[in-house]
């Protein structure tokens, strides 16, 4: 389902598109969501801050903040209509997420602000993933880490080739759905 180029600017997925995606994504993702969420709620600190990059409609959003209530959660995403979306899907959680419409090339965040950073199926959409990565890394405390679940041809390689982050590793990730999806998870940490 998740493709790149939908029209509008760079790989931001807008208009009808995006109400499409929204309900194909509530209709038959939320499965995954909460295998993703699982993988990233095993791993994050107690009261981590974490940052989904390309969060979209914010299903996964809503699956982390089922699974640890504790953690401190951000969206952002190039579509300001996915953030719409995804304040209406997230409407009902005690504590709501910071959501905003931005670039993940240019986020408006101070540095040093989050321990985890996550993505899902956005990373190939991503116009430039090495100033991607560059910002990914400034606004990652040291130490922190990015996980970003995407399929096996995205642009893994260019996340870590600017300094500042540091590939730990890349492996299948089961998303439970057999050979129909083949999704890669990617780690790196910030130095
Ligand atoms: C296929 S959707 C995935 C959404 C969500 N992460 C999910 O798993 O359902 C890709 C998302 O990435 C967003 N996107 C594309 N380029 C972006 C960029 N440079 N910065 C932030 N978001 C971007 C699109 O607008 C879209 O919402």
């Amino acid at each position: 389902m998740p493709h790149r180029s939908h029209g509008h600017r760079g790989g931001s997925i807008e208009g009808r598109h995006s109400r499409v995606y929204d309900r194909l994504a509530r209709w038959l993702m939320k499965p995954l969501y909460r295998r993703f969420a699982a993988d990233i709620a095993a791993s994050a600190p107690e009261g981590a801050s974490v940052l989904d990059a390309g969060t979209g409609p914010g299903l996964l959003l809503g699956a982390i903040a089922r699974a640890r209530p504790d953690l401190r959660l951000s969206g952002i995403d190039l579509a300001e209509d996915m953030i719409d979306h995804a304040r209406r899907n997230l409407a009902d959680l005690e504590e709501r997420p910071d959501l905003r419409a931005a670039d993940v090339a240019d986020l408006p965040f101070e540095g040093d602000r989050f321990d985890l950073v996550v993505s899902t199926f956005s990373a190939h959409h991503w116009d430039d993933p090495e100033a991607a990565s560059s910002e990914l890394a400034r606004v990652l405390r040291a130490g922190g880490r990015l996980l970003v679940y995407d399929f096996r041809w995205a642009p893994f390689g260019a996340l870590t080739r600017r300094p500042g982050l540091t590939g730990v590793g890349r492996t299948p990730f089961r998303t439970g759905l057999g050979p129909i999806m083949k999704v890669a998870r990617f780690e790196a940490r910030a130095d």
